[in-house]
């Protein structure tokens, strides 16, 4: 037994979030981890990595009891993580990410051309060969960093490799290069523990799976003796009946008009109309262009030629734009701030608040997305799980009521219950006239919850599909330039 953990408890602040959990991990194997929204994966890896400590219990390793004082302890012991957030330093380039100090020198000064070429073989021995070393990492796409932040873990050859929902921003060639990645360490005798929220691949991939729900071991099990369906009841700890609403409706007129919008060098010649009623989905692999082409059209970045795009996000608010990004951290929420302050953020305009009403307002939203802990509203965003995070910002732009919601992944990081909630709630929306453009690397769901599916493949716009007539096959073809 390469790991073990042996009745782990965990408190924050007095309050108990891991109830003595056991856990035991093989050299070669990989080890899923699932659960919902809040259950305790986070802090479970947390404890792993040697960043927070636990409150009592044991780890062991290779039949050795361990105590982990700092991360560095963790990582003197072989053990690397990959945390839910990504924690690049923007302003560096991926080579300085990666290496971080340990360069390569000539005469006293730092070798760059050195430098970057061991970032570069690196990136291409783990199949990420596509990344730029030189590029600055906040230029990178989420998805782009989180292969960047993997790589990071792997510049020496870990024992363990803890990874906290790595594939959630991730799609196409880009999870299979993961998917590839992480069968090669196992062969090479890493553990690797894995968490994620999409239970299919965690069917395909691992070789034992532990439920967790409300910080305790609910259930350890395999792939061959559990299913989809089977998971998400253990999680939720009530069947869930049907994932996404019927969606037959009228459309409306038309509310967002997108005409030849170019930004150079990211997208070109798009154009779409998104009517008031409507579902559109927009699907693309990484590299597409769609989240780059949403934030131009919300006034973000500005286009090079075009027209149907704000030429401020100021201007797209008071037009009733609203647009939910994807990267929670840099562009959604104010982590250090209270729930409430976040979620009221965009009707804290003008000079009269209505404290009561917002107040009401904010409870409603936590209550409906169930957002946890339920008495979250004074608590500051930071203290959430991450998918509760996740659903804070979507509150928050639900709440300014807008005609036109352009959701970029919404759903990033968020468990299955919840989804459906979320998927219940556009679906409400769009049935009260609002036009909602839901971007998503999530295939099953960018047809499922959408009355039709645009596709971008480098830039443009490749196909449009109706989503009760598609198949998945059909929109990644279109995604990667393969259509007829
Ligand atoms: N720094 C903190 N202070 C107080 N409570 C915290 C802190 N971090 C997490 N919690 C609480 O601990 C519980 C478990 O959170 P954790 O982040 O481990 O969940 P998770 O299973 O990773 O969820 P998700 O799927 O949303 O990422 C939650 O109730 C959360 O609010
Ligand atoms: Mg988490």
């Amino acid at each position: 037994m390469i790991l073990e953990l042996r009745d782990v408890r965990k408190d924050y602040g007095g309050v108990e979030v891991l109830h003595g959990v056991d856990l035991q991990g093989r050299q070669g194997e990989v080890l899923a981890v699932v659960g919902a929204n809040g259950a305790g994966k986070s802090t479970l890896i947390k404890i792993l990595a040697g960043a927070q400590p636990m409150s009592s219990g044991e780890m062991w390793m290779d039949g050795e009891r361990v105590e982990l004082r700092s991360p560095h302890d963790a990582h003197d012991k072989g053990v690397r993580t990959v945390y839910q957030e990504l924690t690049l330093v923007p302003e560096l380039s991926v080579t300085e990410n990666l290496l971080m100090g340990d360069f390569p020198r000539k005469r006293g000064l730092i070798d760059w051309s050195a430098a970057h070429a061991r970032a570069r073989e690196l990136l291409e021995s783990i199949g990420f060969g596509a990344i730029d070393p030189r590029t600055k990492a906040g230029r990178l796409t989420v998805a782009r960093q989180q292969m960047v932040e993997i790589a990071k873990a792997l510049v020496t050859e870990p024992r363990v490799l803890v990874l906290d929902e790595p594939s959630a921003v991730l799609a196409g060639s880009d999870l299979e290069s993961l998917f590839a990645l992480i069968r090669r360490l196992r062969e090479r005798g890493v553990l690797v523990i894995y968490v994620s929220h999409r239970l299919a691949e965690i069917l395909e991939l691992a070789d034992s799976i532990v439920v967790i729900k409300d910080g305790k071991v609910i259930e350890t099990t395999e792939p061959a003796r559990t299913s989809e369906d089977d998971l998400i009841r253990r999680m939720a700890g009530r069947k869930l009946e049907q994932i996404y609403p019927d969606r037959r409706q009228e459309r409306g007129d038309a509310l967002l008009t997108v005409t030849g919008l170019t930004r150079r060098g990211e997208f070109e010649d798009v154009s779409f109309t998104l009517h008031a009623g409507e579902i559109v989905g927009l699907f693309g692999l990484v590299g597409s262009g769609r989240s780059e082409m949403a934030r131009c059209v919300f006034g973000a970045e500005p286009a090079t030629s075009g027209t149907g795009a704000y030429r401020s996000p100021a201007e797209a608010i008071a037009a009733g734009l609203a647009l939910v990004t994807e990267d929670r951290k840099r562009s959604g929420l104010v982590l250090g701030m209270s729930v409430r302050d976040n979620i009221a953020l965009t009707t804290l305009r003008g000079p009269l608040i209505d404290m009561g009403r917002q107040r009401r307002d904010v409870a409603g939203m936590v209550d409906r997305l169930s957002i946890q802990p339920p008495q979250c509203a004074s608590m500051p965003v930071v203290r959430l799980s991450g998918g509760n995070q996740q659903k804070a910002v979507l509150a928050k732009w639900l709440l300014a009521e807008p005609r036109v919601l352009l959701l970029d992944e919404p759903t990033r990081g968020v468990d299955m219950a919840t989804r459906v909630e979320i998927y219940r709630m556009i679906d409400g929306l769009a049935r009260s006239g609002i036009g909602v453009l839901l971007i998503s690397s999530d295939l099953t769901e960018v047809m499922g919850a959408t009355d039709r599916v645009l596709v971008m493949a480098e830039g443009r716009i490749t196909g449009e599909l109706r989503s009760d007539r598609t198949t998945e096959d059909e929109i990644l073809a279109y995604s990667m330039g393969q259509h007829a």
